[in-house]
């Protein structure tokens, strides 16, 4: 299977990751009636404070890794019609680098996992005092430096 260059997945996942969270958020539209206003709303909020921002960041996954469990248990239930024998898009084959059958339910279990992790990282970021160290900082740069 031919697959798309990874920087360009990234960045388009990138803007779906933000879009989707505006959109699976009610808190979000509840503090700003347009994306672009949000995100420099949070820009100024990051610069007052990255701990509130981190935690902020953290419940709002949380509310993400709910919606998606919702979305697989409706799907599970028969609610989902359209989804329960659509094959997985190329694009999130590629992604996350799924078995060539994979499903659609098998792309909302890995947007998950992916929405947990960043509920954990950024739960853990913002429970942090700014003399810790980060415990991210040594897999990251392992990770820049060996793959
Ligand atoms: C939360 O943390 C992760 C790191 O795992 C980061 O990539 C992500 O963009 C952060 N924010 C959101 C909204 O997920
Ligand atoms: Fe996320």
């Amino acid at each position: 299977m031919k697959c798309v260059p990874r920087a360009f997945l990234l960045t388009l996942l990138t803007f779906w990751h933000i879009l989707s969270l505006s959109c699976h958020s009610q808190t979000y539209w509840s503090f700003s009636p347009s994306p672009g206003l949000f995100v420099s709303m949070f820009w100024i909020a990051y610069f007052l404070s990255p701990r509130f921002c981190h935690k902020f960041v953290g419940y709002l996954e949380e509310e993400a890794v709910k919606t998606y469990t919702h979305c697989i248990e409706s799907l599970d239930k028969g609610e989902l019609k359209m989804w329960e024998n659509t094959k997985a898009p190329q694009i999130a084959v590629c992604y996350w680098r799924l078995p060539g059958d994979a499903m659609m339910r098998d792309v909302l279990l890995a947007i998950r996992a992916d929405e947990g992790h960043h509920r954990e990282v950024n739960h853990t970021l913002g429970s942090m005092r700014p003399s810790e160290t980060n415990p991210f900082s040594w897999s990251m740069t392992s990770h820049h430096q060996y793959t």
